[in-house]
């Protein structure tokens, strides 16, 4: 049977490079032989792409943020259990545009869902498929949304908000970041986007590559080590959220 794969997720606001840096990962596993699945959410799935579209076009919204949430959270039940599960336990690589973050900070931070609620459906809808390692980009909401506009494509329900709100999502992603340290790495978006990919990819490398070394960690030591090593990541695998 394939080693279960490792299970990548980018978060951060409108425009800060997510899409951009879950390709180039992408190609970069894949040129090193890996099996590699780039998804997104909302989506994924091609139930949860069905209701994708009710999400961002805000026709769920009038059904209130509660019934909104229950609906995200149905379509993150079928991305996972048909999509994400599968891949993992056949030995991917699964890259997400977008998971769990992306729902704490929408629809609890500043939907105003209960958060008992919103860590409830992560319960269910995750349960123990929690990122191994999670990207949070960080860009000044300006930046983000002035990328998203370039692109031409119309605003959807959450584009269209105002810049506080864009900066009040920006500081909780933030708030995230700095409070699941073994799972999340804050990283300045704003850099060149070939530099983030290699600030990516060293991050990737360092703390989910290494660990693939063959029972190293587990082999006792034999003497000390004489030159002073760093200290080991810690295992982003042990980090359970909420
Ligand atoms: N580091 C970067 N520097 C400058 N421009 C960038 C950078 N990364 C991405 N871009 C450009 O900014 C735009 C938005 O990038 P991208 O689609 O990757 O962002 P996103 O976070 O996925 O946005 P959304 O939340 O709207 O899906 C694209 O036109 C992309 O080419
Ligand atoms: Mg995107």
């Amino acid at each position: 049977m394939a080693a279960p794969g490792r299970f990548i997720t980018f978060e951060g606001g409108e425009g800060a490079g997510k899409t951009t840096q879950v390709k180039r990962l992408g190609e970069r596993l894949r040129v090193l032989g890996h099996d590699v699945l780039e998804t997104r959410e909302p989506g994924g799935s091609p139930g949860a792409e069905a209701m994708r579209h009710l999400l961002l076009a805000g026709i769920a919204k009038p059904l209130g943020s509660d019934a909104e949430a229950m609906l995200f959270a149905a379509a993150r039940e079928d991305h996972v259990t048909s999509v994400i599960r599968p891949a993992l336990a056949g030995g991917a690589w699964v890259i997400c545009d977008r998971f769990l973050d992306s729902t704490r900070v929408y629809q609890g931070v500043l939907g105003g869902v209960d958060e008992r609620l919103v860590r409830a459906l992560e319960r269910v809808t995750v349960g123990t498929t929690v990122p191994d390692l999670t990207f949070v980009l960080d860009v000044p909401p300006e930046v983000g949304l002035a990328r998203a506009g370039k692109r031409g494509q119309g605003t959807d329900r959450f584009e269209s908000e105002d810049l506080a709100y864009h900066e009040r999502l920006r500081q909780a992603f933030r708030h995230i970041a700095e409070n699941e340290p073994n799972r999340c790495i804050l990283i300045d978006g704003t850099i060149n986007a070939d530099v983030l990919a290699v600030r990516i990819w060293m991050a990737v490398a360092d703390r989910l590559l290494r660990k693939r070394a063959p029972a190293a960690a587990a082999a006792p030591a034999a003497k000390p080590i004489a030159a002073p090593t760093p200290a080991p990541a810690p295992d982003p695998t042990g980090t359970v959220a909420g």
